[in-house]
């Protein structure tokens, strides 16, 4: 896990993350780690990797993300799966819902990456969103400014798919 957060709502989630992975795969299953100062191989040593970010200032990336772009592209992903989750204010920033993990994504997919965790777009009332594709999100959105109340089943159901997709669980059929 490797999150970046101005005024802590994405550490917030990320703990929560954390916290739902080791509940279902044990407590040495999932390290995390703040992106503010981190280098390319910090993150390279992975092949599964979920990655946290607010979007900031109309449709921006959150600052210590933005300084990260030139280590993101120095990596080769190729091989490695990445989900993401992105914290954003649907109502306050509406035609820029989230747009961090859309623009991120699109860097990890240039450099060869596969994404995972992509959601449905229903249940939010935003206008534009780069993290859009079709009828889905790129990751997980949470609005916390908002809708707080549906972080933790939000969180819930998205960690089985991405454990799934990242072939860490079995798919119960049942
Ligand atoms: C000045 C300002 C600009 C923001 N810009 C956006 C935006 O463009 N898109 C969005 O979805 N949310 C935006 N937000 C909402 C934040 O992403 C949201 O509050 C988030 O939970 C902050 O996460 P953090 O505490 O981890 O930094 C903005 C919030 C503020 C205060």
């Amino acid at each position: 896990m490797f999150y970046g957060t101005d005024t802590g709502n994405t550490e917030m989630a990320a703990n929560l993350v954390v916290e739902k992975v080791k509940a279902m795969l044990g407590d040495d299953s999932i390290d995390i780690h703040e992106i503010y100062q981190k280098t390319g191989s910090d993150m390279s040593v992975y092949n599964l990797i979920i990655i946290g970010m607010p979007t900031w200032y109309d449709g921006e990336l959150q600052g210590d993300w933005e300084e990260y772009i030139p280590e993101i592209k120095e990596i080769d992903f190729s091989g490695k799966k990445v989900a993401f989750f992105g914290l954003g204010d649907q109502y306050g920033y509406a035609s820029f819902f989230c747009d961090g993990i859309g623009i991120f994504a699109e860097f990890i997919e240039n450099q060869g990456g596969e994404l995972c965790g992509f959601t449905s777009t229903s249940g939010f009332e935003h206008d534009f969103s780069k993290a859009e594709r079709g009828d889905q999100f790129v990751g997980l959105c949470l609005d916390v400014d908002n809708q707080d109340e549906l972080t933790d089943e939000r969180v819930e159901g998205w960690i089985p798919q991405v454990l799934e997709e990242f072939g860490l669980l079995v798919k119960n059929e049942n």
